[in-house]
């Protein structure tokens, strides 16, 4: 029996129907252009969320967290609003609840409630995505129990709603859809306009290459506004320049748009996101090719356009990229929303402990807390695993 499996069963006394998980994720780039209606690629990681369920037919939904000190948190379902979401040393539970408030508010048979047990390996504040994480595991879980047939981009625009709506973080559609719909060995493109996804071959290893994560530490809260600034920006350059979206400006056309915005801020933010698109077209198309260390200077540059045009890197970032970059690495970026967080760099696999070494010691030498730094593997989607 699985641990998640067993410590439902101390808690509650009785066995879980199953027990399901759903992976964190890094963005290999694309960032910032999902609520722009653009393209993004990003990959599962090998951490994932645990939850362990089991229906009820009374209406309550009963709670519990391994890393949480709240206990069970009860709730009641038919009384699941967002205006009056768990707080507190509960506010983790808003998560799952969303999820259960947005399958309802679908019109799903939820009703009769679960008694659910969670129990997660992704880091939570490193702009791994640890809430769409538990937002999918619970979905999937909960579709399972009650028998719904949903598709997988269906319970990922549940978990989205469930974080937009319910929790009150603005999010786009790629967190919860890598998390959802991503294959092992594979890096997920995905049309944020159209939800098309299209599996790209990501193999470092067999190039003799590495991903290296550098979760710097510094906790990123997309919900303190800095985040929803951003997005509005972008939706009243789409508006002034007369397209849906961002997304419909083409990067040839990228200067006679930026002409006709007399805003400099709203120059910058749409050069980062036309130049991002265009950034994810020609990822895809090197590794399509086989021509993984070529990409390099592409995560470089985006991060480059993060720091300097959208203004979303800290220094923390900033010095994870340059070290990485001085220590021989092909590519460095921040990965996720920004002000902290993760950075990402693509570098030689037998170079992975001298540039570990050097990150860590420009972090010390910077006074800054040591950062956790992981090599990454593109991992499958939710899965049923009991
Ligand atoms: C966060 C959001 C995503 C996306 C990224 C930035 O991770 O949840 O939807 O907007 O920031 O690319």
């Amino acid at each position: 029996m699985s641990t998640a499996a067993r410590t439902f069963r101390e808690l509650y006394g009785h066995a879980p129907e199953g027990v399901w998980a759903a992976p964190g994720r890094v963005n290999l780039i694309g960032e910032h252009t999902d609520y722009n209606d653009g393209f993004v690629l990003p990959f599962a990681l090998p951490q994932r969320t645990e939850v362990a369920a089991a229906r009820r037919t009374d209406g309550t939904l009963r709670l519990h967290s391994a890393d949480a000190s709240s206990g069970v948190v009860s709730l009641d379902v038919a009384a699941l609003d967002p205006a009056d979401p768990p707080r507190g040393a509960a506010s983790w539970a808003c998560y799952p609840a969303g999820v259960v408030w947005a399958l309802l508010e679908a019109g799903l048979p939820v009703g009769g409630g679960a008694d659910v047990h969670i129990r997660s390996e992704v880091p939570t504040g490193a702009g791994l995505s640890s809430s769409a994480a538990l937002e999918v595991a619970t979905a999937l879980a909960l579709a399972d129990l009650y028998g719904l047939a949903l598709t997988r981009p269906e319970l990922a625009a549940l978990a989205r709603r469930a974080e937009n709506a319910y929790v009150g973080v603005p999010c786009g559609a790629m967190d919860q859809m890598a998390s959802a719909c991503a294959s092992d060995g594979h890096a997920l493109h995905l049309d944020t306009r159209s939800l098309e996804q299209r599996h790209i071959p990501f193999d470092c290893a067999a190039a003799g290459l590495r991903l290296l994560v550098i979760d710097t530490r510094v906790k990123h809260a997309l919900a303190d506004g800095a985040y929803a600034r951003r997005r509005a920006s972008c939706h009243r350059a789409a508006a002034a320049l007369g397209v849906p979206a961002l997304r419909d400006l083409p990067y040839e056309g990228l200067e006679e748009a930026l002409a006709l915005l007399a805003d400099p801020e709203a120059r910058k933010r749409v050069r980062h996101v036309v130049t991002e698109n265009e950034r994810v077209a020609r990822t895809e198309e090197l590794l399509r090719a086989g021509r993984l260390r070529e990409t390099g200077p592409l995560l470089t540059e985006g991060h480059a356009s993060l720091r300097d045009d959208y203004e979303v890197s800290c220094p923390e970032l900033d010095l994870a990229v340059a070290t990485a970059g001085a220590a021989g690495a092909y590519g460095s970026r921040m990965t996720g929303g920004g002000f902290g967080g993760s950075a990402l760099a693509l570098i030689d696999a037998d170079a992975e402990a001298e540039v570990g070494r050097a990150v860590a010691e420009a972090f010390r030498a910077g006074g800054h807390a040591p950062p956790r730094i992981t090599a990454a593997a593109p991992a499958s989607g939710a899965a049923r695993l009991l």
